[in-house]
């Protein structure tokens, strides 16, 4: 099973404002749904209540603790993450979409991070763990300029584990 993080993250690491994403990024959001479609979702229980449903086309498992926690219709609850992927361990590839909190426990285990790097420093209160770049190979960039609709230029980038 392969373990690809998606993020996006602006140039200081930042990823979420006031629980929701600091920016609208419509190609953005189109390239999650496309990337992800037919795959796992693996994602944390604020994560879960931002989203406020389960993604079509993709069965998605949300990670609490609270055992009084109820998961919107369609998306399944596990207790840690090793649960979940063992839950999902027939799956080719797994996504693990945030927050936070999930992303620091899964870098260790992930294969791939697939990272839309926002060119600017924006307001927020979330931000993605520290990477050691060094354990990492970037090998797509692929550049998107701020038009009419993306008030920000960004780059979506692929990396793969080197060790
Ligand atoms: N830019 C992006 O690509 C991106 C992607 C995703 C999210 N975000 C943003 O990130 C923010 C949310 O991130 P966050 O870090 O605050 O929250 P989060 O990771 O989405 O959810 C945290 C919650 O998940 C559960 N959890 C986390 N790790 C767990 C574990 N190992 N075992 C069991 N349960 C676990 C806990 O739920 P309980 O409290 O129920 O136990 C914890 O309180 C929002 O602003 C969102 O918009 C951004």
């Amino acid at each position: 099973m392969i373990v690809a993080i998606i993020v996006a993250l602006d140039e200081a690491g930042t990823i979420g404002r006031d629980g929701q994403l600091p920016w609208h990024l419509p190609d953005d959001l189109r390239r999650f749904k496309a990337t992800t479609m037919g795959h796992v979702l693996v994602m944390g229980r604020r994560t879960c209540q931002s989203i406020g449903r389960a993604l079509p086309g993709r069965r998605s498992v949300v990670l609490s603790r609270n055992p009084a926690y109820h998961a919107p219709v369609g998306v399944e609850v596990a207790r840690d993450f090793d649960v979940a992927l063992a839950r999902v361990a027939d799956a080719e590839r797994v996504f693990v979409i945030g927050g936070a909190a999930v992303y620091r426990i899964a870098l260790a285990r992930a294969d791939e991070l697939l990272v839309t790097q926002v060119h600017a420093t924006v307001p927020g209160n979330v931000r993605f763990p520290t990477v050691d770049w060094d354990a990492w190979s970037l090998v797509e960039d692929e550049f998107h300029p701020a038009d009419a609709r993306h008030t920000l230029a960004f780059s979506f980038r692929r990396f793969i584990r080197r060790i």
